[in-house]
């Protein structure tokens, strides 16, 4: 068994040295090899690999899924930085900022290609792991869509707010999770329950991501400070914030959503403190994190090989990244 640490710079070493991009056209594969280069916390492809480690020795085809996860992400996080206007990510310029909107459309497209070119690379279940790649990255789509679509609405509930980040996220882990499993030549059982622990680690994931959009340390997370409120997403945050808001701080959470004001971020954090809605924030990424950890214990394989998924559980239920 190996340990999260241990995975990420297997992955890393890989990754790294068999990218399937050709040199030419150099304005398209130069800005792919860029977001690829600059880092990433490369969770979607380890905890592939760790659910392939549950049942067998990593095999190659866990390589192939893996590469494909990895790929896909950095596709979908391209376009949601075109879609979030976005001038930061990993602590650089994104894409779109540093090489044009054209070519982040096309280097995302063509990603996206490569993604199911190493997918289609593997050997055993292949016609499984297409259907749930499939199904998990139209579900993103249609996440992101609502995501966009949540921009313009005040009365998101936290019933859509939680449906729209489990398309938009937490599939995409769920699907990494299983995609191990399956090419491995686990039961259905065992590959639903890695879903069901990922499902709800993905919600946890995406939680603690809006947290951190909003009060994280810049230099660490890397991203525009306070992007989600400028935009106006409907994050846990905001949702919880328009919840709990009595009369005066609704008031002042709809003015400051109609206008961009200078102070727009520092009044907005201020108000999710006020409300609660910071606390809850937490609170919730504990019971996401809760929840995956009892769906992890009922994956019916001896407990001690599945500490790599615990220890890494916990890993990103502390991160600040
Ligand atoms: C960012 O994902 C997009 C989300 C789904 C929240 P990560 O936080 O995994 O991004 P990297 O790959 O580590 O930069
Ligand atoms: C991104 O959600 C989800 C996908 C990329 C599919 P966010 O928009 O919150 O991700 P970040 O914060 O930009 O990484
Ligand atoms: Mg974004
Ligand atoms: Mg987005
Ligand atoms: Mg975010």
């Amino acid at each position: 068994m190996h340990s999260f640490t241990a995975l990420v710079s297997q992955f890393e070493d890989r990754f790294t040295t068999s990218l399937p991009f050709p040199a030419s056209p150099a304005t398209i594969y130069d800005p792919c090899r860029y977001l690829l280069g600059i880092g990433g916390k490369r969770v979607r492809p380890v905890v592939c690999l760790m659910a392939n480690e549950l049942f067998t020795d990593i095999s190659e085809d866990a390589w192939h899924a893996a590469m494909g996860v990895e790929l896909f992400h950095n596709f979908t996080l391209i376009h949601d930085d075109i879609m979030d206007k976005a001038p930061l990510r990993r602590g650089q310029a994104t894409v779109h900022a540093k090489y044009g909107l054209t070519t982040g459309i096309l280097s995302g497209d063509i990603m996206c290609i490569y993604a199911y070119d190493a997918i289609g690379k593997i050997h055993t279940a292949l016609p499984q792991v297409l259907q749930l790649f499939n199904k998990t990255a139209i579900e993103v789509c249609e996440g992101q869509q609502l995501d966009m679509d949540f921009e313009q609405r005040n009365d998101v509930t936290l019933e859509e707010y939680i449906h729209m980040i489990t398309l938009k996220t937490s599939v995409l882990l769920a699907c990494s999770l299983k995609m191990g499993a399956l090419v491995a030549g686990a039961l259905g059982d065992s590959a639903n329950k890695l879903y069901e622990f990922g499902k709800n680690m993905g919600i946890a994931f995406q939680l603690q991501d809006d947290y951190l959009d909003a009060f994280g340390a810049p230099e660490k997370v890397g991203k525009q400070p306070g992007g989600d409120i400028l935009a106006n997403k409907k994050t846990f945050l905001l949702v919880k914030a328009l919840q709990n808001a009595d009369a005066a701080q609704q008031k002042q959470l709809n003015d400051l959503l109609a206008g961009n004001d200078d102070n727009k971020v520092a009044a907005m954090l201020a108000l999710f403190t006020a409300t609660n809605a910071e606390k809850e924030c937490r609170d919730a990424v504990a019971h996401y994190s809760d929840l995956a950890f009892q769906c992890l214990e009922e994956v019916a394989i001896p407990s001690k090989r599945k500490e790599p998924l615990r220890e890494l559980a916990g890993y990103l239920l502390q991160r600040d990244r």
